[in-house]
């Protein structure tokens, strides 16, 4: 949804950067700018810094940047609505919703804070004399207790209305009760709590709230899980177990597991990555939200039948996303009597431990094995034709491959798949690495030698003057976020005289806050530009020129010049404007020689 402009102007400037930044970082003032530790990549030395003055944040190191909006979408991996929602919790503000939403957000609302008071309900009984059931369960399952606060596990005691009573008597009505599905109706006029002796585990969102629960048994008995119905806060399609704890991993990837308790152990073991889809298929939905998070997913589902249906089906909806997919496959375990059973993450921890797991992990031989054959299976290997597209498709694969022992073995192996010789392979996939070498380094020569040079647009024929225009419209967009008083009503540029799409872009929003009396601000742009694209504008302002701070009444009018010039040149060079009518009108402004051109 979109919110009203004046909303987002009250919050940004009620959340002072170098407030929320402070609270995730601790910075240590150095001049005018504030640095610390970057929390978005490991670091020893703070290259992190905040300007208070333009309200920004910049990293040197991982060169991301952006404004207050822009840093809680990173750091607490939100969208934009999600992150100005939290910063509006955190501000006090209410967050005007659309009208048909309203009610349907207050129901929302409603059921949310059920749902928490009812989880931690459920935790503090897991404390008390109630509780002692569970607390042997987790016991025997060997989860810790700071493990069990960590999830906000929780426990039901075994009686029909224990919560039911709480929560009425705690102002909830029954309605909301059984709209959150914390109770069942039992078609007698009556209601009775849905879950009864058992291991509560709160579902809880990426953005903190407790959506839903799910719950084991504590013996042999079935359901072994129970599950919260789908709500108006819960659609199971769209969570994913443990992600609440997952995004902020620092691991490069996430895991994908069946079972709950699959992920409460391997966060335990210190696998921080993990999220499970709770017995359900891998959904679209679940995929685009994993999306925000990691590019590298590990199927690590359960080494049976069940699991490989549920693998494959995961691979059919990864096959062609964005994300690079490895299979972990658990070993089977043998038992006193010499049977072969399944074990699952879980299993494999606690019987071959985390040491174990983490080779597991590491061994990307399952991934690439795993694409190999898939590669292998697009094509038939008899005839020569495909034979051809299959090494042009293997050796490209094989080239992705870093670790040049690791790319032998595997293109020997794809050799002999196709019965080739593989120092043909081997010929193909050196000339892949050097073009992309080559690609690399004039890449890396380009932007030392000039930052700018890789703003133009693509399709336009690079001018001297556009260069210069870019940077002067950067300059253009600091003076307006520094001091708009400078920028008068018959200011002479606007946004389609920019050379550069995104400066034309943000100048046209910061033009229009300007206009409508407003301080225009970087951090107010979060919504309208992408992530990479906020970091790129801010590393632009981070480094710009600012020896002539004295004379911002000069720089702005050298500004404009140098944009009127370079907006002229590309009219002429388009054939909107033609040169010799220009020239004419040019030398007519000059005495004397405006009658000898037309004469
Ligand atoms: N599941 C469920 N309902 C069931 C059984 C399973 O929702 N009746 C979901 C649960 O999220 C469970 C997952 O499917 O965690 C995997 O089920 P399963 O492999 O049977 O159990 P485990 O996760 O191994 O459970 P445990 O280790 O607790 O026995
Ligand atoms: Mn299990």
């Amino acid at each position: 949804m979109a919110f009203p402009q004046s909303f987002l102007d009250e919050l940004v400037s009620r959340c002072d950067i170098v407030d929320v930044v402070g609270s995730y970082v601790q910075l240590t003032r150095k001049g005018a700018n504030l640095f610390g530790l970057c929390p978005f990549h490991s670091e020893k030395t703070g290259s992190f810094s905040v300007a208070p003055d333009k309200q920004i944040y910049y990293c040197f190191g991982c060169k991301k940047g952006g404004g207050v909006v822009n840093f809680i979408m990173e750091e607490e991996n939100l969208t934009f609505p999600d992150a100005v929602r939290f910063l509006a919790k955190r501000a006090g503000m209410e967050v005007p919703e659309e009208e048909g939403d309203r009610e349907a957000g207050l129901l929302r609302q409603r059921l949310l804070e059920l749902n928490r008071d009812a989880a931690r309900f459920y935790h503090q009984l897991l404390q008390q004399p109630q509780g002692q059931a569970v607390r042997e369960y987790l016991e025997r399952r060997q989860i810790r207790w700071n493990t069990a606060v960590k999830f906000g596990m929780g426990a039901s005691p075994d009686a029909w209305d224990v919560l039911l009573d709480e929560m009425t008597s705690r102002g909830y009505a029954k309605s909301e009760l059984l709209a959150a599905g914390l109770i069942v109706d039992n078609k007698r006029g009556g209601f009775y709590d849905k879950f009864r002796n058992r291991l509560m585990l709160p579902v809880i969102d990426t953005r903190g709230d407790v959506v839903a629960f799910g719950s084991r048994v504590l013996d042999k008995s079935e359901p072994k899980y129970m599950n919260s119905s789908e709500t108006p806060v819960y659609s199971k399609r769209r969570v994913l177990y443990g992600l609440n704890l997952a995004k902020k991993t620092k691991r490069p990837n996430i895991i994908l597991c069946e079972g709950n308790l699959d992920i409460v152990t391997l966060h335990q073991a210190g696998f921080d990555n993990a999220v499970a889809s709770m017995g359900t298929a891998l959904t679209v939905e679940q995929t685009r939200l994993l999306s925000r998070f990691t590019k590298e997913l590990v199927l690590c589902y359960d080494n049976d039948n069940a699991g490989k249906v549920a693998t494959e089906r995961a691979l059919q909806i990864l096959n062609n996303s964005e994300f690079s997919v490895k299979v972990l496959q658990l070993p089977r375990r043998r038992t006193a009597d010499g049977e072969l059973v399944k074990q699952d993450a879980d299993d494999f921890i606690k019987n071959q431990g985390p040491g174990a797991f983490e080779r597991l992990l590491d061994g990307s031989e399952n991934g690439v094995e795993f694409r190999m054959a898939q590669i292998a299976g697009k094509y038939d290997l008899s005839d020569d034709k495909s034979k051809v597209a299959y090494c042009e498709e293997i050796c490209t694969f094989l080239a992705t491959i870093s670790s040049v022992s690791e790319r032998n073995i595997y293109t020997v192996r794809a050799a002999e798949i196709a019965s080739i010789p593989k120092e043909s392979l081997e010929y193909d996939i050196s000339i892949i690495l050097k073009k992309q070498r080559r690609q690399e380094y004039k890449k890396d020569i380009h932007k030392a030698l000039n930052p700018t040079i890789e703003l133009q647009p693509k399709d336009r024929k690079m001018r001297i003057e556009d260069t210069l225009s870019a940077r002067a419209e950067l300059g253009i967009i600091r003076l307006l976020t520094l001091d708009d008083g400078l920028f008068k009503s018959d200011f002479p540029l606007n946004a389609n005289m920019f050379s550069y799409p995104l400066y034309s872009k943000v100048f046209s929003f910061l033009w229009a806050e300007h206009l409508s009396g407003r301080r225009p601000q970087i951090s107010l742009i979060a919504e309208n530009l992408t992530q990479d694209e906020m970091s790129f504008l801010v590393s632009a302002l981070q480094s710009d020129n600012k020896r002539f701070e004295a004379n911002r009444e000069i720089m702005l009018s050298d500004y404009i010049h140098v944009i009127q010039t370079a907006h002229k040149k590309r009219l002429i060079s388009d054939g909107s404007i033609d040169p010799l009518a220009a020239a004419i009108e040019k030398n007519k402004n000059k005495k004397n020689t405006g009658g000898k051109l037309h004469g």
